[in-house]
């Protein structure tokens, strides 16, 4: 059977604050500059999901890809968007919301509800710039 990779586009807009408590107040303000602000700042966020796959020969498909949409919405971005990482989303109590650190919670929390296929990789694109991606094998 043919393997196929399908990625599909989210996004969501959300606010953080970097600051490590394993860090002094000086160490965190050097390591992430403006990122440090105490009161946070936002950014438009575009997340990648990619699943890989046999194609169903009877579909000619993967996965329908509204299907996939609305998996990483409930899973994902409607639990996010227009939040502050740092305080109000219960699966990343506790974590540094770097990009890294959210490929990796988004994974924990798309890994499990994919119907079909295999999670492939992940890609937070935090600015058109600052692009992160993960796999776990
Ligand atoms: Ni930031």
């Amino acid at each position: 059977m043919p393997v196929c990779y399908i990625t599909r586009v989210e996004d969501f807009c959300a606010s953080h604050r970097l600051h490590s408590p394993h860090l002094s107040d000086d160490e965190n303000r050097a390591l992430y500059g403006k990122c440090n602000n105490a009161n946070g700042h936002g950014h438009n966020y575009k997340l990648l999901v990619t699943v890989r796959g046999e194609v169903d020969p009877k579909t000619g498909m993967l996965i329908e890809l509204n299907q996939l949409a609305g998996l990483i919405r409930d899973a994902v971005t409607e639990r996010v968007d227009h939040y502050n990482l740092n305080l109000d989303v219960d699966f990343l109590q506790g974590v540094i919301p770097t990009a890294e650190n959210l490929c990796q919670a988004f994974w924990d929390q798309l890994e499990s509800r994919l119907p079909v296929g295999e999670l492939w990789e992940i890609r937070l694109e935090e600015t058109g710039r600052n692009i992160v991606s993960l796999r776990r094998e």
